[in-house]
């Protein structure tokens, strides 16, 4: 990137200025570091205005034929890492345009008529952060159906299911899995709202006040693919309520990511050892042989930190702005580039990481069934057999938990004998009811573990995606 050496004052709006800016001015100004990350879209929205001032009149068919031609030529400069980017130019728009000017001369100056970069800049970074609203969701469908497969696999697998992260009752490796499928379903119709709620086209708002030229924005709005153009220019050019949305979304998702990062960073331990990620996403140690750190999933743990970090910061800069643009706005775009970047490598690598990892059945099994995790069911069956008030039943399962506690065995290895010494109706089918599979098959209440039943819930979102 070339830094100003020229005196001249800015060639795109110099004419009353009689020095160049200070080269301080000019790095606190300059967005093309960052910026040229819209060029496509920038090409993209200039194409539709150029074209639509051609249709109405404004320009001749010659002009734009040259524009559009001179576009094309340098998106592929762009393409190819040829393009000499500037700062003394400021920013994508005006680079692109100084380009222009280079390859096709007088007829690019006419391509800024009735437009301002204001409405060009929203534009473009609409069209941006819409193309990472479809990337997200084809990223979340491969991770749903990464969870669908294991869920499918792993139906009748019983593990322990926590609360606290205290063994509470059995579960099932699948009911788990589609835990997950919910939340990240969820995000993804949060990111499917936004995408309806911004697909509005600010172009044709100009810099503020819309503009005397008859311009056609249904038009452009539906050549770049928007439902529809932003019903009041001076919103049009300062809403920035898009790339807030995408960021809420965004963070609520990593956040989601964070929560199976943390499941899968204990699982994988030693003292766990309920799942093994995959050789593909674990890293060895330089110093300890016998260590496989799970730096994927801790790294996927980490991103909600600076996706988070990108929407407060971004919401701060919007607050308190009046209307319309303030050059505060062009503070929008790196904390939106680093939030979609993260948040794209943590659904790639957790997507990977949940297709390629194996649950311990062994180890989950047995995990169930500590913790006198069918204490409920022995309640229960208390309850359902001998009509006992639930609160007398939590008392005498209370008491044969403390029982079996004692004598350091699990509940259905008590006796029939010592069960009766704490109550004695207690019949010897209350065995039936104390193994894991038996809890987890009898929680057959809609939304439940029991392995039927989630069955049909791997069957209903199979159909809906
Ligand atoms: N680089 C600017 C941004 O990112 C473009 C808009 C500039 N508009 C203006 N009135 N200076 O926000």
């Amino acid at each position: 990137m070339t830094t100003s050496s020229k005196k001249t004052a800015n060639s795109m709006w110099g004419g009353r200025f009689a020095m160049a800016p200070d080269a301080i001015m000019e790095e606190i100004n300059a967005s093309i570091g960052f910026d040229q990350r819209l060029a496509v879209q920038d090409i993209r929205g200039s194409k539709a205005h150029a074209a639509m001032l051609v249709d109405v009149g404004i320009l001749t068919r010659q002009d734009v034929d040259a524009i559009s031609q001179g576009l094309d030529e340098i998106e592929t400069e762009i393409a190819a890492g040829d393009f000499p980017f500037s700062r003394t130019l400021e920013d994508i728009h005006m680079n692109i345009e100084a380009r222009l000017r280079e390859k096709i001369g007088d007829a690019a100056g006419r391509l800024h008529t009735a437009r301002s970069r204001n409405d060009q800049v929203a534009t473009d970074f609409k069209l941006w952060v819409r193309d990472r609203l479809d990337d997200v969701d084809g990223a979340l469908k491969g991770l749903i159906a990464a969870f669908l497969d294991q869920a499918e696999r792993g139906a009748d697998v019983v593990m322990p299911g926590f609360t606290h992260l205290q063994t509470a009752q059995p579960v099932t490796w699948g009911h788990h899995m589609m835990a997950y499928v919910e939340m990240f379903a969820r995000d993804l119709s949060r990111f499917a709202d936004a995408r309806a709620r911004m697909n509005e086209s600010p172009l044709g708002a100009a810099a503020l006040a819309g503009t005397g030229f008859p311009i056609d924005r249904e038009q452009t709005a539906k050549a770049l693919g928007f439902d529809r153009p932003a019903a009041n220019s001076l919103d049009a050019v300062s809403d920035r309520d898009f790339a807030l949305e995408f960021l809420s979304a965004a963070s609520i998702c990593a956040t989601h990511l964070s929560r199976l990062s943390e499941e899968l960073v204990i699982w994988s331990s030693a003292q766990f050892d309920f799942v093994r990620l995959s050789d593909k996403f674990t890293t060895g140690s330089s110093i300890m042989p016998q260590k496989r750190n799970p730096d994927a999933a801790e790294l996927c743990r980490a991103k909600v930190g600076r996706i988070m970090g990108s929407m407060v910061g971004l919401l701060t800069v919007m607050k308190g702005l009046p209307l319309a643009y303030s050059k505060d706005m062009q503070e929008d775009k790196e904390p939106v580039f680093d939030a979609a970047d993260s948040l794209g490598l943590a659904l790639s690598a957790m997507t990977g990481m949940v297709q390629d990892m194996e649950p311990n059945i062994e180890k989950l099994r047995d995990a169930a069934g500590h913790g006198y995790s069918t204490a409920t069911d022995l309640a229960d069956w208390l309850v359902r057999e001998l009509n006992m008030p639930f609160r007398d039943a939590h008392h005498v399962t209370g008491s044969l938990v403390k029982m079996a506690e004692d004598k350091g065995v699990a509940l259905e290895a008590l006796s029939l004998e010592d069960m009766q010494s704490v109550e004695a109706k207690i019949s010897a089918a209350v065995f039936d009811v104390l193994s894991v599979e038996s809890s987890t098959r009898s929680r057959t209440s809609y939304g439940g573990t029991a392995p039927d039943r989630v069955r049909e819930q791997i069957k209903r979102w199979r159909a809906m995606l």
